[in-house]
């Protein structure tokens, strides 16, 4: 499995935790920035993070910031990608199991490193449930498309 991650200045410190999970966990993943507390413009990261998941060079994306909210509306521009903001083990179960979530996005100032960590072990380990779940998915390539549903 690869995971593309990625952050904005409000979740620095959270994205090197991440890295030392993912490290721990022997998870290969890439780091797409940003590498410091700077301030910097979040949809370019979550663009940087995304697009590669969306063509299929990675599995997962894991894109934080100070909310999680701004990188997960970014995010979800890029056809393809469905990223949802996690802040509970249920979130990050069922976004797997009925949205076939790609992306899980995380807030600094929301979850703790504990947390976050801890959701991404959820969130790269549950499947996709498929069957009536997969026709609601396939919804959002519609709309994408600019067809009615
Ligand atoms: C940055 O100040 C902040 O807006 C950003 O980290 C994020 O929370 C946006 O949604």
């Amino acid at each position: 499995m690869k995971v593309t991650l990625a952050c904005d200045h409000g979740a620095f410190e959270l994205k090197e935790s991440i890295k030392k999970h993912l490290e721990e966990k022997g998870i290969e993943y890439k780091d797409f920035g940003c590498y410091s507390k700077e301030s910097v413009d979040y949809p370019k990261y979550a663009y940087a993070a995304a697009k590669p998941v969306a063509d299929g060079e990675y599995d997962y994306g894991i894109i934080l910031c100070t909310t999680g909210l701004g990188m997960s509306m970014a995010a979800n521009k890029v056809n393809g990608i469905r990223a949802a903001v996690c802040t509970n083990e249920m979130l990050a179960e069922m976004t797997r199991r009925h949205n076939n979530a790609n992306v899980i996005c995380m807030g600094q100032a929301v979850v703790s490193q504990e947390l976050a960590n801890k959701l991404v072990d959820i969130f790269l380990s549950t499947e996709f449930d498929g069957g009536r779940h997969q026709r609601r998915v396939d919804l959002f390539t519609e709309i994408e498309k600019g067809n009615a549903i």
